[in-house]
């Protein structure tokens, strides 16, 4: 079973290469391997969060959380999530008619932001229409480049980071979460409002002597905010980005959109699951741009690698390469192309399954991702139904990435030239 390894400052990090290796680690054998890695503190309070928790902390808190996301509660989220659609198609044709071309990533940013804000939250953000939002500053401020934090954090005891004040999110994020979300909760309790939404979900964890305290409540929703929208935007964005480079796909899926919303007919709930040369798209660029180009583990367990002597120690940092083995012509075939037909189930061999992870693997599987897939294709009916998209002049051809922000982001402003159909 192939592995390889390298060498973070003085830290080793093992990379385990082999697919059966790697689902041992993700699946089979996750009691070894049961945490993220990342820094996380009871003083530092943000850090606290469903992705950074481990242990049985961590098994409390995604067992209750889980619910928030069956299909019934995304349904009830589905108007909201229209409404705001419609109004991000608005913004297009307005900017289509001034002859203007959008900045598909604020565009896009902009509509997630008030998604997420409303849906999980209550909350009625104004990012749609205001460029310098609130919500938008401090989202920016959490998805900033952090290569000298993760300096830090690997080469610093944790309970000394701690001690000495050290906070893995930006220090202003946590008051602006936290004064945030005491006044919705503050506001709900007054006048007896129950959405049974995360945010409820949370807090009512926290009330008479449930296991949060209220400051896992604005760690935990803090981090839903962030995951929420910064994963889907960029995936959406740079969905956008190659349909515009795609001409014959972006026919082929305004088609399908076309032949759902039959005379001008409103996409439903239901009609969500008749998108399937959408879900195609979808795992497609993910594949090409997977969000999390590595996902991380740390080892909870000493671990001997099967078939071998090899001991993976307790603490050990491991990387599985997702990005690496998502552009395998082992797995797939025309890994460097953005080709949806690299998903469909005729052109897949065997294995391919088990080498797509953009929503990680396991007991730690992305919580959103059913939503992420509901958001990101009402974006592309609102997108695509009566607009057409083209590279403008200003977006390169070949995206370059920032490389040291944990969600994959192109480093370039993704602009498109937007032409109306009808
Ligand atoms: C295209 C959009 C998205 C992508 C590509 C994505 C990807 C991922 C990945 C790769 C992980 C790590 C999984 C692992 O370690 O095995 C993750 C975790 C997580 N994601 Fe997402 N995500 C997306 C959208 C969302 C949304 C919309 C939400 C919720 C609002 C969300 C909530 C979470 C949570 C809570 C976790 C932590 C789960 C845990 O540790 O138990 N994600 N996501």
């Amino acid at each position: 079973m192939l592995s390889g390894g390298i060498y973070l400052f003085y830290n080793p990090v093992w990379i385990p290469i082999d697919l059966k290796l790697i689902k041992k680690v993700l699946v089979t054998d996750y009691d070894h391997f049961s945490s993220h890695g990342f820094f996380h503190h009871k003083k530092d309070s943000l850090s606290e969060n469903l992705f950074q928790k481990e242990g049985d902390e961590w098994k409390v808190l995604r067992s209750h959380l889980s619910p928030t996301f069956t299909p019934s509660k995304l349904k009830n989220m589905y108007a909201t999530l229209y409404k705001f659609g419609h109004r991000m198609e608005e913004r297009i044709s307005d900017s289509c008619k001034k002859g203007q071309p959008l900045n598909i990533r604020d565009t896009t940013t902009s509509y997630l932001i008030t998604v997420i804000a409303s849906c999980f939250f209550g909350i009625e953000s104004k990012s749609l229409d205001d460029p310098n939002s609130d919500f938008k500053h401090y989202g920016k401020l959490i998805a900033q480049s952090r290569p000298l934090r993760f300096l830090v954090e690997s080469l610093v005891n944790w309970d000394l980071l701690a001690h000495l004040g050290y906070s893995f999110f930006p220090w202003a994020v946590r008051p602006f979460f936290t004064s945030l979300i005491k006044d919705v909760v503050d506001e709900r309790e007054k006048n007896s409002i129950i959405r049974k939404d995360c945010l409820d979900t949370l807090y009512q964890m926290s009330k008479n002597g449930g296991p949060l305290t209220f400051q896992d409540v604005v760690a935990t929703s803090t981090f839903l905010y962030a995951a929420g929208y910064e994963t889907s935007s960029s995936t959406l964005s740079y969905l956008m980005y190659e349909l515009a480079k795609n001409q014959d796909v972006q026919d082929k899926l305004r088609s399908e959109i076309l032949s759902i919303c039959k005379d001008n007919a409103e996409l439903t709930y239901e009609d969500l699951s008749k998108m399937k040369y959408a879900d195609l798209c979808l795992a497609e660029i993910l594949r090409c741009y997977p969000a999390l180009a590595q996902l991380p583990r740390a080892c909870t367990k000493e671990y001997r690698i099967p078939g071998t002597d090899q001991v993976i120690e307790k603490g050990t940092t491991i990387l599985i390469p997702v990005w690496a083995i998502q552009n395998d012509p082992e797995y797939f075939r025309n890994p460097t192309m953005f080709d949806p037909e690299n998903m469909s189930p005729e052109n897949q061999n065997s294995n391919v399954e088990d080498a797509w992870f953009a929503f990680g693997y396991g007991p730690r599987l992305c919580l959103g991702y059913k939503f992420a897939q509901m958001e990101i294709k009402v974006a592309l009916v609102k997108y695509l139904k009566n607009h057409r998209y083209k590279l403008n002049i200003a977006t390169p051809e070949e995206l370059t990435f920032n490389y040291d922000t944990i969600v994959l982001y192109p480093a370039e402003d993704i602009i498109l030239d937007i032409e109306a159909i009808n």
